[in-house]
């Protein structure tokens, strides 16, 4: 009998056995289908409250942002009032988008809101080792050794350099064959990199000056040693291109967007695979970092052979009279022992870092903002018709450039005139920080970020409308 039952029972355990493998897959993926629904919309859960449009799984609004570019904000604040989610992927941003909100989390609340995101787009030490990504007493003791470095004394003494860059554009127009269709925004990003080239790496780029036909021509034309300038500047124009937080980016960038958790190790695996994204930004970072301290090993020599030159007395005295441009003013402070403190110790690394957070953040935003000016008193003539007159009224004497103070004092109207032009056309709409304590926000509580999870993991404020008061607030905050 119970040897039957057994052998009758072997097929039936053997159906139900292999009856419950779908099953069991079916448990399987809902689970981990469930599991991922629940990983996907955390962040979302804890900012639900803040008004917003309709979101499209899994990208949120980022086609929004496609369609419209950085209008879409003002389009939502418009029908979702100054505070209002906005979702990359799967990680919300609160932006707000009126001056008061905008002045309580940059300046009132800006304690509990001080740490950048770390974005999606996957960026290596380079980026890593400066303002931008550094972060909470680390970034504070950083800023603390820059911040010196642009006493307005000492960029006074740039206006003589910056002039001969404004020359040179101001020459490439008058150049230009026809006059009805200047690239402005390409000549003026030219003057921009120029400027940083000199003032921050003591290097000649040689994109604006030195060129014949610089209206037309699209390349780097290079100024010392032109195969290494017109190197680096294509290795940097490559870099920018990489920072993208869109689905033309790296596969560990839009991993970033959808799955987090999984960006990094996804990253470390890409870079050694030759022809992805992620290993051609890796290689160009590379060449970058030893191009730069190519550039610091130069400066360190100028400035040794500055010293020896001034002899055993004067020494100090001619090397600090030497051109203090950015990298050379580090190295300064790295030798006189003001480079850092208990929380931070300045390193070749970080000067490299910061130098290059130079060109990436100080050459697109001033040639954009320039062009902005220039479209904007374009279309308004009365505008166009004052500041001329004040522009004309204004005259330092020949050959000489305007001071520092003449240019602080005797411009009021051209100043309120950039700033209207930065108010108008945002030149970073998507800076965004994260909040390091639980902070209300116009009536929203927004909680502190779940720490430790990489990269951006919790709910992120983003500063739409203060970016004009960044450079000069943020330093007399603290
Ligand atoms: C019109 C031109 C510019 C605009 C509109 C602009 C805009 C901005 C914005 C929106 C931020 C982020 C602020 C935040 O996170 O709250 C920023 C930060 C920064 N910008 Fe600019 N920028 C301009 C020019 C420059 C120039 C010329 C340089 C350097 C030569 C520069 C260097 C930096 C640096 C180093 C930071 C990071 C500061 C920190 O973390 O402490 N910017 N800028």
């Amino acid at each position: 009998m119970e040897t039957a039952t057994s052998c009758n029972g072997a097929p039936e355990a053997g159906l139900v056995a292999h009856q419950s493998v779908p099953v069991l897959v079916l448990i399987s993926f809902v689970s981990l289908f469930s599991a991922f629904l629940i990983y996907f919309y955390a962040p979302f859960w804890r900012v639900r409250r803040v008004p917003g449009p309709p979101t499209s799984f899994p990208v949120g609004h980022l086609h929004l942002l496609a369609k419209s570019g950085p209008d879409v904000f003002r389009a939502i604040a418009k029908e979702y009032g100054p505070i209002f989610r906005f979702h990359m992927g799967r990680q919300p941003l609160v932006i707000v988008a009126n001056a008061e909100l905008c002045k309580e989390v940059g300046i009132k609340k800006f304690k509990d809101i001080r740490n950048r995101s770390t974005p999606p787009p996957t960026i290596g030490s380079l980026h890593q080792d400066a303002l931008f990504l550094t972060r909470d007493s680390t970034w504070l003791a950083m800023r603390n050794t820059v911040i010196p470095l642009y006493q307005p004394a000492r960029l006074a003494r740039l206006i003589p350099v910056m002039q001969s860059y404004v020359d040179a554009l101001v020459a490439n127009i008058a150049g230009c064959p026809d006059q009805d269709c200047i690239p402005f925004c390409q000549l003026s990003l030219r003057m921009a990199i120029d400027i940083i080239g000199k003032t921050a790496f003591g290097v000649e780029f040689g994109l604006s000056k030195n060129s014949e036909d610089s209206c037309c021509g699209s390349e780097a034309h290079g100024g010392e040693g032109d195969d290494d300038v017109r190197e680096f500047l294509k290795e940097y124009k490559r870099s920018m291109e990489f920072i993208k937080m869109d689905l033309s980016s790296s596969l560990s960038t839009i991993l970033g967007l959808f799955l987090p958790c999984a960006q990094t190790p996804c990253r470390r695996l890409l870079r050694r695979v030759p022809g992805t994204a992620d290993y051609k930004m890796d290689e160009n970072e590379r060449r970058l970092c030893r191009r730069i301290d190519a550039i610091i090993a130069s400066r360190r020599r100028d400035r040794a052979a500055a010293r020896r030159r001034g002899g055993d007395g004067d020494g100090d005295a001619a090397a600090r009279s030497a051109p203090l441009d950015f990298i050379a003013a580090l190295l300064d402070a790295m030798e006189n022992g003001s480079g850092g403190g208990k929380d931070f110790a300045l390193e070749d690394r970080h000067v490299r870092a910061l130098a290059y957070e130079h060109l990436i953040a100080g050459t697109k935003t001033t040639a954009f903002t320039l062009s902005s000016v220039v479209y904007l008193v374009s279309c308004h003539p009365r505008v166009e018709e004052k500041l001329l007159r004040e522009l004309d009224g204004f005259a330092p004497p020949r050959g000489r450039a305007p001071t520092a103070d003449e240019l602080q004092s005797r411009l009021p109207y051209l100043d309120q005139v950039i700033k209207e032009a930065m108010r108008f056309h945002l030149v970073s709409p998507l800076i965004a920080r994260q909040t390091s304590e639980s902070v209300e926000i116009g009536g929203y509580v927004l909680p502190k970020v779940t720490p430790a999870v990489p990269p951006p993991a919790g709910e992120l404020v983003h500063v739409s409308c203060c970016q004009s008061a960044v450079h000069s607030k943020q330093t007399s905050r603290r």
